[in-house]
């Protein structure tokens, strides 16, 4: 369905960064773009996304649906693809980042773009974690250390995330939205939830529906109903 045609290079500042300036050139959904490393990776919220030598970066040019809806298809395809490549069973945290036992090994940020959407994605795949901030020391992780030889191979998992990411892009059967719920790490949990740095409930996970809205009981309001974009989860 896709034209997919994957740019590769050893370093650049954002592959989101540079595949936005390819879209604004011509480039059509398809177009993808991995980097080894990244000299300004973003992260969501604004937050810089620490991008070293091991991980694995990139984006891929999508047409617009809504963010939510490919944010999630994303999470899928991550999960699909490290599990398929590395044989390591992965979580979903609402709303995207991926878990590998309870810490954070890859995340997401969709950017829309007129008619497309860039959708980024970064594994820390066999990531130093000393080279990462000390702030994420007790949150972060990655697939394999730094010191160990993969049993998988980086170019593996890229060709299965591409290959997932499109697939699901152009899916309109809701059977990957149970996948999504079913790799849930936080349903049935207790969270405090953020909203644009403040903690402004506490509660346990009910569901994640089929808007992939987070439902959260919370002790003294009662539900709430939590959409994408500046909702922080933290388990307790
Ligand atoms: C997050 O967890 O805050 C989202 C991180 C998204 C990082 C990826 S790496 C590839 C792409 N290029 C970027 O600059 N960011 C995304």
């Amino acid at each position: 369905m896709f034209d997919i045609d994957i740019d590769y290079y050893d370093e650049v500042t954002s592959t989101n960064e540079i595949l936005r300036q390819m879209a604004l050139d011509g480039a059509k959904p398809g177009k993808t773009v991995v980097a080894w490393k990244q000299s300004a990776g973003r992260g969501r919220l604004g937050r810089t996304f620490e991008s070293p030598e091991g991980g694995i970066y990139i984006s891929m040019l999508l047409p617009a649906d809504s963010s939510m809806t490919l944010t999630a298809k994303a999470g899928v395809a991550a999960k699909r693809a490290i599990e398929e490549v590395t044989g390591k069973r992965v979580q979903i945290k609402w709303v995207n980042d991926i878990l590998y036992k309870g810490r954070k090994v890859a995340g997401i940020l969709a950017q829309g773009l007129g008619e497309t959407v860039v959708v980024g994605i970064g594994i820390n795949f066999n990531t130093d974690m000393g080279a990462l901030g000390p702030e994420l020391k007790d949150s972060a992780s990655s697939l394999y250390n730094s010191w160990e030889e993969p049993d998988s191979d980086a170019m593996d998992l890229v060709n299965s995330l591409v290959r997932h990411m499109y697939a699901l892009a152009g899916d309109d059967d809701p059977s990957w939205l149970r996948e999504y719920k079913g790799a849930s790490a936080v349903t049935g949990k207790k969270v405090k939830v953020f909203q644009a740095g403040r903690q402004t409930g506490s509660g346990v996970v009910t569901e994640i529906d089929d808007n992939c809205a987070l439902h959260v009981l919370d002790e003294k309001k009662g539900e709430m109903i939590l959409s994408t974009g500046e909702i922080t989860i933290r388990l307790d």
